[in-house]
């Protein structure tokens, strides 16, 4: 059992909380979701130290514990100033990490002071996992606060050696992540529809393999969809196909479910399919209306054109249109666009995850989730 900090009271979140967040996302929503996990600590009477990511940094040089020469994009100041007009309230940021002093700092701070570090992929450590850093992280901190489902299926420091060096708990966004996709992995109503689209097929291969039994459609688009076709012999021109060798005999037997809807006709420019046609929109229409269950992730042509968004647009108001469907959708382009035509708030829920939020659909263990579940066991065992 994961401990959630919504379950716990002050005594228990008292003193200084580590939390990892994840802002790896052009606009606000991701940190917009991390809100009410800070507001409860501040409650409690947390100090309260953020450490988040940005990109994937490679080769940062640390001079004396301070980054020098990296891409200015992925330093984190000015998520500090983001969460801060968010947030109403003062954000420290601290742009190097000289942890003695970060230490000193946190620790002299008046309760309720909020902190961020600097991106932690700035360090070496981070995505190795490295225990050292870990054990770092944990010296500022009293308690450790997961609320970046969006990188839980990442083996990072801050993500899975830290629950090693202090008590850990799930956040309020994490917590709803687990309760709302769990749903729709362990007990969907039928009919069930997964609708894949997005630029790459290879990440949607483990939703594929898990979902085939329990799936009653899936209706594919975007790379996903012309990858497959090609799978099938079909001339797909210039189009965007995923050319993992590795995924090829996997493909192949996906593209022969039985329950796999893929497009039949295209809209397409210079060569490349670049959206579902108006024969497909139908037939994924009709599909959508009939379903009690909905996933998506990935739009279905290139959405950020408007000519070529028609496709995801219609299965968007399909599914907002359907109040009788429990709907999901995640993934950064899925959500962005449905954010721009307004349509986020009809579904049942959005997930912040990406990656993290497919590995989960595709039953796999995410080391995020996994280390919060240990912890636990390992408090047990002491006691
Ligand atoms: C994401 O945006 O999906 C997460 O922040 C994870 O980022 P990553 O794929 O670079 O690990």
């Amino acid at each position: 059992m994961i401990r959630y900090v919504s379950k716990e009271n002050s005594r228990a979140l008292h003193g200084t909380a580590l939390l990892r967040l994840d802002f790896n996302t052009e606009d606000e929503w991701r940190m917009t979701a991390t809100l009410p996990t800070i507001k409860l600590l501040l409650r409690r009477g947390a100090t309260v130290v953020i450490v988040s990511h940005r990109g994937r940094p490679s080769g940062v040089k640390i001079a004396g514990g301070q980054p020098v020469k990296f891409e200015k994009k992925l330093s984190l100041k000015r998520d500090a100033m983001r969460l801060a007009r968010l947030l109403r309230r003062k954000i420290r940021f601290i742009p190097h990490f000289r942890f003695k002093e970060i230490r000193r700092k946190t620790a002299q701070a008046p309760r309720g002071s909020v902190f961020l570090l600097e991106n932690l992929r700035f360090l070496r450590g981070e995505d190795a996992n490295d225990p050292r850093l870990a054990r770092e992280l944990a010296s500022l901190a009293d308690f450790y606060v997961n609320d970046a489902f969006a990188v839980s299926h990442r083996d990072d420091a801050s993500v899975d050696a830290i629950t090693k060096f202090l008590p850990s708990y799930g956040g309020m966004g994490f917590e709803r992540e687990i309760r709302f996709l769990s749903h729709a992995l362990t007990q969907p109503k039928h009919p069930l529809v997964i609708i894949l689209g997005g630029g790459k097929a290879h990440d949607k291969l483990g939703v594929l393999r898990y979902f085939r039994a329990k799936a009653d459609w899936f209706l594919l688009g975007g790379a996903a969809a012309n990858t497959l076709h090609f799978v099938r012999g079909m001339n797909v021109g210039r189009s965007l196909i995923d050319r993992e060798r590795s995924d090829l005999k996997m493909l192949k037997a996906v593209s022969r479910y039985e329950n796999l809807i893929l497009p039949s006709d295209w809209i397409t420019r210079r060569n490349a399919i670049l959206d579902i046609g108006p024969r497909t929109i139908r037939e994924f229409e009709k599909r959508i209306r009939q379903a009690r269950t909905i996933i998506w992730s990935g739009p279905l042509g290139l959405a950020e054109e408007p000519r070529f968004a028609k496709g995801s647009l219609a299965v968007a108001w399909a599914i907002a249109a359907n109040r009788r469907a429990f709907s999901i959708a995640g993934g950064g382009e899925t959500v962005m666009f449905l954010k721009k035509y307004r349509l986020d708030k009809k579904f049942s829920f959005i997930s912040t995850g990406g990656g993290a939020m497919l590995d989960f659909l595709a039953g796999e263990k995410l080391p995020g989730i996994s280390a919060l579940h240990r912890t636990r066991a390992a408090r047990g065992k002491k006691r």
